[in-house]
């Protein structure tokens, strides 16, 4: 018994040693400590052992027992250790598929509506988030004092330690801020659409956000009517949310336009009939639009007497809210992959 178990420590020590990974070493583990393993069996026959024989035998067991779990300990910390991919990968396993992502709802849309324009003609423009004054209100006939910029939420930079006086940069407020910067570089004729983000101080709900997108276009060229504004506008829509989709046109006021509409369009949630998300209407505003008023022409040097043009802006979070039928504006900037696949 004694030799036996001097025997069994040397086989499991040397087993321990040329171990090359952990699943190696459960297995040399269970081979001698296991419930069947060799050591325990050997322990289990003491009992049959003479009584004078035991005590003798059992703590020679019992001190092989510990030098295995020692050398086992050691060696898995030593195998731990490694940095080296040892060899105990199963290269016949199946790896696990990385997911395949896509692109985020906001871009799918925005790549079918640019490709919309531009077959008709529009190219793309991108400009600053931070922007002055003067772009975002003074070049589109909205001066320092009027009433329409209390609808704009404002958010203002910081210019205190600088050398520009307070108030002149602010963060885009809307895409129409690059009406003038394109107007100067750019002589007419000219079609031009401007995707892009726009900020304002507002309380954020399902259908608010302090930071939205917004979609701007405009066309500049001789003899441009209200009518090529319609058909545009209609163009877009129909081609975005299907031949069905109805779109009517109200008066509305914006100071860069004269004279200005709202466009509606018939809800694609609904298709009409009325639901909570057109607030049981039937229709949703998606623009607000008119004929380039002549000041912002002239603000950028150009003819208002040659020249017309037509402008545009809308909120394209809520057109990308409608494509996909989400009633929460929220959901579009929730970076939860669980939220994100099912679009
Ligand atoms: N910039 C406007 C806004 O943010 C939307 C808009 C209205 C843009 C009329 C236009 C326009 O180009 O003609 O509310």
């Amino acid at each position: 018994m004694e030799e036996e178990l001097i025997n069994t420590k040397n086989t499991a020590l040397s087993f321990i040693l040329e171990a090359k990974g952990e699943r190696e070493l459960e297995e040399i583990r269970l081979q001698f400590l296991g419930k069947s393993g060799k050591l325990t069996l050997t322990i289990k026959g003491i009992a049959k052992l003479p009584i004078e024989k035991r005590p003798e035998i059992g703590v020679l067991a019992n001190d092989v027992k510990k030098q295995i779990e020692d050398a086992l300990g050691r060696k898995l910390e030593e195998l731990l250790s490694q940095t080296t991919i040892n060899c105990d990968i199963d290269q016949t396993d199946p790896g696990i598929p990385s997911p395949i992502g896509h692109l985020h709802p906001t871009t799918q849309v925005l790549n079918e509506t640019i490709d919309i324009f531009k077959t008709i003609g529009f190219q793309v423009a991108d400009g600053p988030e931070i922007e002055t004054d003067y772009y975002n209100f003074e070049a589109l006939n909205i001066p320092k004092d009027h009433p329409s910029r209390d609808t704009q939420q404002t958010l203002f930079l910081d210019t205190r330690n600088t050398n520009i006086t307070p108030g002149e940069i602010i963060l885009r407020t809307q895409t129409s801020a690059m009406q003038g910067r394109i107007m100067e570089k750019i002589k007419p004729p000219l079609r031009v659409i401007v995707p892009g983000k726009v900020y304002r101080y507002e309380q954020v709900d399902a259908s608010h956000g302090f930071e939205f997108w917004q979609l701007e276009g405009f066309m500049i060229d001789k003899n441009v009517t209200l009518t090529d504004l319609f058909g545009t506008l209609t163009y877009f829509l129909k081609q975005l949310f299907g031949e069905d989709t109805k779109v009517r046109f109200t008066c509305h006021n914006f100071p860069f336009v004269e004279p200005g509409v709202e466009a509606y369009m018939s809800c694609s949630v609904c298709k009409g009939k009325g639901c909570g998300f057109c607030k049981k209407t039937g229709w949703v505003e998606v623009l607000g639009a008119g004929m380039i008023h002549p000041n912002v022409l002239k603000t950028a040097k150009i003819d208002p007497k040659e020249w017309q043009g037509f402008a545009f802006g809308t909120g394209f979070s809520r057109i990308i809210a409608l494509t996909y039928q989400i009633n929460d504006l929220r959901t579009l900037t929730n970076p939860d992959v669980r939220v994100l696949k099912q679009f």
